[in-house]
């Protein structure tokens, strides 16, 4: 064997690796176990040959380590050269979301009341027939007192139609006057359909003190309106019925797509009705406590899926509730 070109070959292909991949091959070809070099090392009888291989190998071995080192440091040097980190560049946008558009809604009704000096109270999704129907003064009959038409969950518990009975419960806590709103969820036996959801929000509004008179009830609403649709919004009120209240007001807004010239949306009307209210009938007051020779008030209940659906021309309540993020981003 002719150890000085084998050591030429040898030390040839180690500096050729460029990879400690290929390094690791080179090493094991020359200096494995069945490297042609081992295997003459074992054969060695002589001192002189023995001393002139032992120096091959030692020279191979110490090759073999430095290019090593040279290999990871170009392999650090590439990855610190590529993973190069700009500090000054922006960030990665994180998508933020938003509040669903009756959740909008919600805050703004209850920002337009907290401005007026109102609280916002918590009302119960669940109730008792005492605080929404008897309470509220609705007779034995009346329809919604019907399994047809309301969900009873056992006996006399039966998940609210309507935000009102929030007023009994304000009331209850506290003596006159009160100036309260309170928003949440209601549940009606409705079939689903363009107009109906089974699951819909009020905001129910109450004022008691000395001397209200049905101008701050229509002064209030017309400010609540504007707000919502816009200064130049002309606000109407019919009369109507709720146990609850005397006399009851419907309210209707100027229909802000034609401009109460008649349209589709107004059915030809130039009015878009948009909830009820009257002055809170004195049996309710008698029914907490409240003395109706001391005080009188007023009351409201409006549904925010109606507001969100005139206010942005949404053509179905159901688009409200199916969560499709192509309709809520709009919003
Ligand atoms: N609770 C009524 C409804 O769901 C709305 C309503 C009308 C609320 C008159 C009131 C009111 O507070 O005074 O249709």
């Amino acid at each position: 064997m002719d150890a000085k070109a084998l050591e030429t070959e040898a030390l040839d292909a180690i500096s050729a690796a460029s990879t400690p991949e290929q390094l690791e091959e080179v090493r094991v070809r020359y200096l494995g176990r069945k490297s042609e070099l081992k295997l003459a090392l074992r054969e060695v009888r002589d001192r002189e040959s023995g001393m002139a291989l032992n120096q091959v190998r030692e020279t191979l071995e110490s090759a073999v380590e430095r290019r090593e080192a040279e290999l990871r440091g170009a392999v650090l040097e590439r990855f610190l050269r590529e993973r190069v980190v700009d500090v000054t560049l922006p960030g990665e946008r994180i998508p933020r979301g938003h509040y669903h558009l009756i959740t909008q809604i919600r805050r703004e009704v209850e920002d337009v009341f907290l401005g007026m000096g109102y609280q916002v109270v918590d009302g119960r999704e669940v109730e008792t027939a005492h605080y929404l129907f008897d309470a509220l003064n609705m007779p034995p009959g009346h329809p919604t007192r019907s399994p047809l038409h309301s969900f009873f969950l056992n006996g006399d518990v039966v998940l609210r139609t309507e935000t009102s009975p929030s007023q009994i419960h304000t009331m209850e806590a506290q003596p006159p006057p009160v100036y309260m709103v309170s928003l949440g969820r209601c549940y009606r036996r409705d079939t689903p359909d363009a107009t109906h959801f089974p699951i819909f929000h009020q905001v129910e509004g109450l004022a008691v003190d000395r001397g209200i008179t049905l101008a701050d009830l229509k002064g209030t609403l017309q400010h609540l309106l504007r707000q919502l649709f816009g200064e130049e919004r002309e606000a109407r009120f019919t009369t109507h019925f709720f146990p609850f209240t005397e006399p009851s007001l419907e309210t209707f807004v100027s229909c802000f797509v034609c401009d109460g010239r008649g349209c589709g949306v107004c059915k030809h009307s130039g009015w878009i009705e948009i909830g009820g209210s009257g002055m809170v009938d004195p049996n309710v007051l008698r029914f907490v406590g409240y003395d109706p020779e001391e005080v009188s008030g007023f009351a409201f209940g409006w549904g925010l899926e109606r507001i969100a659906m005139f206010r942005h021309g949404v053509p179905d309540i159901r688009m409200l509730w199916e969560n499709d993020l192509r309709f809520l981003r709009q919003f």
